[in-house]
């Protein structure tokens, strides 16, 4: 599968949009701004602030919480400037994602709002980027401020070995890690996160100025045994779950699931503070990680029942790839049988998910 061609947040024409499902990703958002703001706080502490500034937002997606970070990006240097009683730098925005992003939600509806909220001194200018953030997107020495938010946990291709047209099936039954996962799955899965953030790493400091800060937010696990059943992996077991019973009912062919991988990975502290000192281009300010908890997001859907608001959640961003694989007219009957393990699981646990903070400064 061409990760890069088929992976997208559901976009405009779809019923269940990520517009409209993504309140848990805003939470991510807002519980992150301190840092953002701490971030430029360091930057800027002196007077150190460029006449023109280029901020890029790396796997925006679409809806309401594409521009947010821009916003109090902007917001934050504007403040700091007035501080210090100088202007404030012209804004260059940079919002990427992969080329099937809607891209025109943002620029059709949201964008105007955008505008019509800046200042008459701010001077931004907004254009998107489409293309993979794993390589490079922008001119050398160009970006000042990189910020990027529950995205970095997508890799760029199902682990190699582990896709369907390499060779025999290795993780049967599963679409992810689990405890009956083999120990080759497992480090295939952490080789290919390894190659993926090594490589955002390098394209970025390629990128960006001396000095230049970065903030990255993804989900992370909490225990350095992948198996270990928490946020992500479990909720993964639970999409294989209605999967399998597809299976049983002989409406999916059991090879189709023995044969997907999710091109996603969870590392835990050690894997990310590993690949970032081996990189070498950046210094660690800080790596801290969140429990953040999905169903209790408000915002969307409230009327819905808990297993309906994380269906909805999780099928606006896999149903491209899930889709692709098992077959678009089937999405309605597996996340139906999803809603009903989530919900008999949400009576006696919660659902929360580790987040990691990364906040690193190009040397
Ligand atoms: C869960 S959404 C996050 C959107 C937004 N940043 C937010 O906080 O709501 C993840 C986004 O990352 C994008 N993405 C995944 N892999 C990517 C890649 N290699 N390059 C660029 N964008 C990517 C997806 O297309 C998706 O829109």
């Amino acid at each position: 599968m061409d990760v890069a061609r088929v992976l997208h947040a559901n976009g405009g024409a779809k019923e269940i949009t990520y517009a409209k499902n993504s309140s848990a990703q805003k939470q991510v958002l807002s519980l992150t701004k301190p840092f953002v703001e701490e971030a430029l706080h360091d930057y800027f502490g002196g007077t150190h602030i460029p006449d023109k500034m280029v901020i890029a937002d790396l796997g925006c997606s679409s809806g309401p919480n594409a521009l947010i970070p821009a916003s109090e990006i902007i917001d934050t240097v504007h403040g700091q400037c007035q501080k210090l009683g100088r202007r404030s730098p012209e804004f260059m925005v940079f919002l990427n994602d992969l080329p099937g992003n809607d891209f025109n939600d943002i620029f059709t509806s949201l964008q105007p709002d955008f505008f019509s909220k800046r200042r008459e001194d701010e001077q931004c200018r907004v254009a998107g980027v489409p293309g993979s953030f794993y390589g490079r997107l922008f001119l050398s020495r160009s970006l000042h401020f990189v910020h990027s938010s529950s995205s970095l946990h997508w890799l760029s291709q199902i682990p190699s070995g582990l896709d369907a047209k390499n060779g025999p099936m290795q993780n049967k039954g599963n679409i992810y890690i689990t405890k009956t996962s083999t120990k080759t799955v497992m480090n295939t899965y952490k080789q290919q996160f390894k190659t993926d953030f090594n490589l955002f790493l390098k394209s970025r400091a390629e990128e960006m100025v001396s000095g230049g800060r970065m903030l990255l937010t993804f989900m992370g696990r909490m225990f350095d045994d992948p198996t270990t059943k928490e946020g992500f992996n479990h909720h993964m077991e639970m999409i294989a779950q209605s999967l399998m019973n597809m299976v049983s009912e002989g409406i999916i062919p059991e090879e189709k699931v023995d044969c997907f991988n999710l091109p996603c990975y969870v590392a835990c502290t050690e894997e990310v503070k590993d690949i970032v000192e081996n990189e070498g281009s950046f210094v660690m300010n800080r790596l801290e990680s969140m429990q953040v908890d999905v169903v209790d997001c408000e915002g969307d859907n409230v009327l819905l029942s808990r297993g309906e608001r994380v269906a909805r959640m999780v099928r606006a961003m896999l149903e491209s790839i899930l889709g692709y694989h098992f077959g678009m007219e089937l999405m309605d009957d597996l996340f139906t049988r999803y809603v009903d393990v989530v919900n008999s699981y949400l009576q006696t646990a919660n659902y929360k998910f580790t987040v990691f903070v990364l906040s690193l400064t190009r040397q």
